[in-house]
């Protein structure tokens, strides 16, 4: 059973929001499952990208964070007016209540959560990500103790990418065709 924070959504199961740490396989797991369910896939790093013009590195470092959440929100505002909808959030947005609860009442939340290890892997594959760049490993680490609270506290579902993403976007898409979640 879920935390007590859990909001049911208006409409099960027609949005599906993924969530979890930078690295923990939201976007390719969040690609597979829209293929699996016949919906769309849209992706909030991406929409705000395709909004501003700007890569999330270039509104990091013109105008800072604090912009670029407020932003972050502005996208959250439409993605949750989707529907049939799976939508990836940047790994930042559910540690916001603004964005969390506003989501949890339109969609069922996913927390996609992998080991820290294996999303630092990811991570350092990757250099377009501000934040990580900019933090040692103990700091990402102190990071994902803390982010992995919230996620907890708005999903009602959470999925462990342990094995594979295309295992992982499986099970999913069994556990929400079968309305287990
Ligand atoms: C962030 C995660 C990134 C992106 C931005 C901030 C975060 O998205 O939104 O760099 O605060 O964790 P991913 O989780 O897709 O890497």
């Amino acid at each position: 059973m879920k935390g007590v924070f859990v909001v049911k959504p208006l409409l099960p199961h027609n949005t599906i929001v993924l969530c979890g740490f930078m690295g923990c396989g939201k976007t390719t797991i969040g690609n597979m499952l829209a293929n699996a369910l016949g919906y769309h896939f849209a992706d909030t790093d991406e929409m705000l990208i395709s909004e501003t013009g700007k890569s999330i590195a270039q509104i990091f470092a013109e105008s800072g964070e604090s912009h670029f959440r407020d932003l972050e929100h502005q996208v959250v505002q439409k993605a949750a007016s989707l529907s049939h909808c799976v939508i990836s959030t940047g790994g930042g947005v559910m540690t916001f209540e603004r964005n969390a609860l506003l989501l949890a009442q339109h969609a069922t939340i996913v927390h996609i959560h992998r080991s820290f290890d294996d999303c630092y892997a990811a991570i350092r594959e990757r250099t377009n990500r501000p934040l990580s760049g900019s933090k040692s490993r103990e700091e990402l680490l102190s990071l994902y103790e803390s982010r992995f609270v919230s996620y907890e506290k708005y999903a009602h579902y959470t999925l462990a990418n342990n094995s594979s993403a295309q295992a992982a976007a499986a099970r999913l898409s069994d556990l929400i065709l079968s309305r287990k979640i």
